[in-house]
């Protein structure tokens, strides 16, 4: 796993405090909570079918969860911390990854949620900038995206540029699962 790093506080735009922080083994089953609602009830995951909704939720079972934050080629593995409350409400993943065209090395955006009661108050932008400016540290040229529905206007706003439109979602394709993808990145 990536090395510990200090955890940073960021104000919302409704003035809520959140502590973007690396994620601890006791976060697992709250985040896999939070995720899952996002895959049942977020707005941008409408279109996908059965198959890949389950295949989904299952990566985001506790366990998944576990295992994804443990994995060797993480660059940054990071919670979001309601400060009021303690609950967790965000969730990001980088990865050491390929670059899907040129096969150069890239910070690989792997997952990104926010809890729905969070959303439109700049947290995804904070998880997104606090994961690029590790990468960054760590020699990283550049960050990609696998988009589901209208995310990709997201990561549209924050300066990612699409350079794969309609791709499959790699990790589901190796389980014989279609799902497409906008695949995006941006230079760090
Ligand atoms: C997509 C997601 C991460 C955005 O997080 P967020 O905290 O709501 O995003 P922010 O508040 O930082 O928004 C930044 C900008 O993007 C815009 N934006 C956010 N989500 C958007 C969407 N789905 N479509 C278009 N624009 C969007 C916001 O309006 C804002 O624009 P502004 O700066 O002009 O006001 C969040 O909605 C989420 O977790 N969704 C479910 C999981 C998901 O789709 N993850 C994406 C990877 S597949």
């Amino acid at each position: 796993m990536q090395e510990l790093r200090e955890p940073g506080t960021v104000t919302l735009h409704d003035g809520r405090k959140v502590v973007v922080r690396d994620i601890a083994p006791g976060d697992c089953s709250a985040v896999s909570a939070m995720v899952i609602d996002n895959f049942r009830h977020a707005g941008n995951f409408d279109r996908l079918d059965d198959a890949a909704r389950r295949a989904y939720v299952q990566a985001n079972s506790i366990e998944g969860v576990r295992e994804a934050s443990a994995h060797p080629d993480n660059i940054a593995c990071l919670v979001a911390v309601d400060v009021d409350t303690g609950s967790i409400v965000g969730y990001r993943l980088v990865r050491r990854g390929v670059h899907r065209l040129d096969g150069h090395a890239v910070a690989e955006g792997k997952r990104l949620h926010v809890a729905r009661s969070f959303t439109g108050q700049g947290l995804g932008t904070a998880l997104v900038d606090f994961s690029a400016q590790i990468a960054r540290r760590c020699g990283y040229p550049r960050m990609t995206a696998q988009a589901s529905g209208n995310s990709r206007q997201f990561f549209e706003k924050l300066g990612f540029r699409c350079v794969l439109e309609q791709a499959q979602n790699d990790v589901l394709k190796q389980r014989s699962i279609e799902s497409l993808i906008a695949y995006l990145e941006k230079p760090l």
